[in-house]
């Protein structure tokens, strides 16, 4: 087992402009699961590859322990890959595939067979040993490339997308799986997504990139509270957080008909910057209904009855324990779309308006000009 660290680890590939993975630093505990996320072309997998030796390091090192590994053969580093598309040796049968590593290197064929045996039981593939690739369904595909991996007893494990090729509710099965195994084999590992709710569910730690730039890595929890800029805010959560562009007023904003309360130094920073707006974020489950509109029930006009964010419902998304709204809300002038958590027993209607308020220190602040964070 092993720690890992990207120290300033570059990757440009030949005739780019621009490099794909841009001094990356990352320190990874042994044992620790972390998940690198982000969009298409983010420079997830080259980062994955520069890990496996697959890709040059053109700047900077990468370290598996106290190892410098920057220069090293894919072969001398100690890791197991895990693609997406698996790479099952039709020929072969389950137990062959899963040993063939071990057989390169020359083990014993008696301790082979113990080493695929143990790992058939952990992956529940012991009646399957003596198949061909085809004659599995997806998941247990999947699952002979996680017996390859772990039969290598690696000090690392890379996986790239290994999920992508099953369905959604197997997909959901197989997640809690390979990350209840990873904690039982306690193999530090390095997994690769695209999805963030992937990435949030299974991650000690998750890494979110963008245009080969690294933008947080956190634990899940204080990433969803916490984004340190919009483009995380954005980018983490479902429904996505709303972000609405805010003129910056004393002592706070002006968020429809209320002042969201933002503290002093944020907007000292915002000004310095010469902005006189700024990006409020508010995750949908963050809103309340003004006086339990919504609720069902008589509603008591008061004069607050107007306070607030004036939503109009356009879809009305009910899941059983919730409801989502997806509506539209005038701020600062322009028509805006805005998500409403609300609970699932009593929806608004679609068509109806309703005025909602951001909950107090629920809300976040970012600077619109860098994007960068300003609330605490
Ligand atoms: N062999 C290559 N030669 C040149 N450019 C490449 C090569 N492989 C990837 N790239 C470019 O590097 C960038 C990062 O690619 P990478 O495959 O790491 O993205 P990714 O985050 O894994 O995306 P995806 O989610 O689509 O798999 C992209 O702009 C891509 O076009
Ligand atoms: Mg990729």
């Amino acid at each position: 087992m092993a720690t890992v660290t990207y120290d300033q680890a570059t990757r440009v590939y030949p005739g780019a402009d621009t490099p794909a993975v841009d001094k990356l630093d990352i320190e990874i505990e042994d044992g620790e699961f972390l998940v690198l996320v982000g969009p298409s072309g983010c420079g997830k997998s080259t980062s994955l590859r520069m890990l496996a030796g697959l890709e040059d390091v053109n700047e900077g090192n990468i370290r598996i322990g106290d190892r410098d590994v920057t220069h090293l053969p894919p072969k001398d580093r100690d890791i197991a890959m895990v693609f997406q598309n698996y790479a099952l040796y039709p020929h072969m049968s389950v137990a062959d595939n899963m040993g063939f590593a071990l057989k390169i290197a020359g083990v014993p064929k008696t301790e082979i067979r113990a080493k695929v045996e143990d790992a058939a039981k952990i992956l529940d593939l012991t009646d399957y040993l003596g198949r061909k690739p085809k004659a599995l369904s997806g998941g247990q595909r999947q699952r002979v490339a996680m017996g390859r991996a772990i039969v290598r007893e690696p000090q690392v494990f890379l996986m790239d997308e290994p999920l992508s090729n099953l369905d959604a509710k197997l997909r959901v099965q197989t997640r809690t799986q390979i990350a209840g195994l990873q904690r039982r084999l306690g193999i530090t590992t390095v997994y690769v997504t695209h999805d963030q709710v992937e990435a949030m569910t299974m991650g000690d730690r998750v890494a979110v990139l963008k245009d080969g730039l690294l933008q947080q890595v956190d634990t899940p929890r204080h990433m969803y509270d916490r984004p340190a800029n919009l483009f995380v805010a954005g980018f983490i959560g479902s429904p996505a957080m709303n972000l609405v562009e805010v003129p910056i007023t004393d002592g706070g904003v002006k968020f429809g008909n209320s002042v969201v309360p933002v503290e002093r130094d944020a907007l000292a920073t915002a000004a310095d910057k010469g902005d006189t707006t700024v990006t409020v974020g508010v995750r949908p489950e963050h809103f309340d209904l003004v006086n339990g509109e919504g609720t069902g029930g008589a509603k008591t006009l008061s004069k607050d009855e107007h306070a607030g964010l004036a939503v109009t419902v356009n879809v009305v998304e009910e899941l059983g324990a919730d409801g989502y709204i997806y509506g539209t809300a005038e701020i600062s002038g322009d028509s805006r779309d805005v998500v409403v958590r609300v609970s699932g027993r009593n929806v608004p209607e679609k068509g109806s308006t309703v005025h909602v308020v951001p909950r107090g220190g629920e809300t976040h602040v970012f600077s619109t000009s860098s994007g960068e964070r300003l609330s605490d």
